[in-house]
């Protein structure tokens, strides 16, 4: 019902807005309801929780709707005026260089862009199994092999059987941190040292999608002296924009050229409301602690709850937890479904896991009643 309240709820903002501007908002209310709303194509039914594609149910911040609203009218205009001010403001916000950022549609056009880069030559690109694949495809497609060693869920982990051996044929290793999907988290020092000796002999790309939940310190300043090191960052986790699509590479100046000629527009695949969003959400940071503190607290409830159950699962450093279904009889995620809960249904580790994401309070009370009834 919340995502339902909410995407309601901006829409009368966005009338209000218009009326600001003296337009008429009943009409254009109206039509956006029909569009997006009574069409079920667009959006699941009004009261489905969404908790399957680790987005921040809080998100946009207010600051971003604020933005969203009162910018919406330059989509007629190229994002030009606004990309430089965001990449300062990035630049501003890790303390790098405005020339050692790329933005991206998503940080998922960034891992394209580096895929298409280190596939000029044919070769592999050593990952973990699991890790965040949803890529994989593409790369492919794009002629890379793929070389997955297997993430162990527990003990010391080491950097080398993770990630190497690195070979001749060896064109990029893709370090996923914290991983999706396990929501477990590396050491970053050793991902640091790993890096910077890896990076002698292929590129190193570091996926730091979801750092801000574990308050890990970026790699940014390894990737701005290293042209075989790329951080890829994104505004659609914490920060609540996924649907604006909007993320970005910081990478030595070298590489940001090298991956922004693959780009028809440099840094112009994002639009200028998201670009406005994007700006205001930075500066939002109260916001994102916020979210922080209420995934933390949603995680807190799921954890009680597996332990009630005595369902197995990974303690997390995400928004999302992966605990283990093997127990529980029939179909989980289409139960859950029924119950209109999305999650995601995995196989890993010899088993049936379930990849929770964490929503509103309120969402993930909803979520573990449920999964009390359907495991009993
Ligand atoms: C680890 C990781 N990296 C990158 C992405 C891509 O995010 P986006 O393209 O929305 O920035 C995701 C999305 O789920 C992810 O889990």
């Amino acid at each position: 019902m919340e995502n339902y309240i909410h995407r309601r709820s901006w829409l009368k903002q966005s009338s209000l807005a218009l009326a600001g501007l003296g337009l008429t908002p009943t009409l254009f209310a109206k039509d956006l309801d029909k569009t997006f709303y009574d069409d079920k194509k667009f959006f699941s039914p009004g009261n489905t929780i969404l908790l399957n594609s680790n987005e921040n149910a809080y998100g946009p911040s207010p600051a971003a709707r604020k933005a969203i609203l009162d910018n919406y009218l330059i989509s007629n205009r190229y994002p030009d005026d606004y990309i430089p001010v965001l990449k300062k403001k990035i630049a501003l916000h890790w303390n790098v260089g405005e020339e050692n950022i790329l933005l991206g549609a998503g940080s998922s056009e960034i891992i394209g862009l580096a895929c298409l880069h280190v596939s000029k030559i044919k070769g592999d690109v050593i990952t973990t199994e699991p890790s965040y694949k949803v890529w994989n495809n593409q790369a492919s497609a794009f002629g890379l092999n793929f070389k997955r060693n297997p993430l162990p869920r527990n003990g010391k982990l080491d950097m080398e059987k993770l990630y190497g051996p690195v070979s001749a044929d060896t064109r990029m290793i893709y370090i996923c941190n914290p991983n999706n999907p396990t929501g477990t988290v590396l050491d970053v020092n050793d991902v640091e040292k790993f890096a910077i000796n890896a990076a002698k002999q292929t590129i190193v790309f570091i996926d730091e999608a979801y750092a801000e939940y574990a308050q890990l310190k970026t790699l940014a300043p390894i990737a701005i002296n290293n042209p075989n090191i790329i951080v890829a960052k994104t505004f659609s986790k914490v920060y609540g924009l996924a649907g604006a699509r909007i993320g970005y590479a910081i990478a030595h100046p070298q590489t940001i050229k090298a991956l922004s000629n693959y780009q028809p527009w440099p840094d112009s695949n994002v639009s200028a409301v998201s670009v406005t969003a994007a700006i205001a959400s930075l500066a939002d940071q109260s916001f994102v602690q916020d979210c922080i503190d209420k995934t933390n607290k949603a995680k807190q409830l799921c954890y009680d709850t597996f332990l009630q159950l005595k369902l197995d699962y990974i303690p997390s450093s995400t928004n999302f937890i992966l605990f283990n279904i093997d127990k529980i009889a029939g179909n989980f995620t289409q139960g859950m479904k029924s119950k209109n809960i999305q999650v995601q249904y995995r196989e890993h580790y010899g088993g049936k896991w379930c990849r929770v994401t964490m929503g509103t309070i309120e969402e993930m009370q909803e979520f573990t009643n449920t999964l009390k009834e359907i495991a009993a």
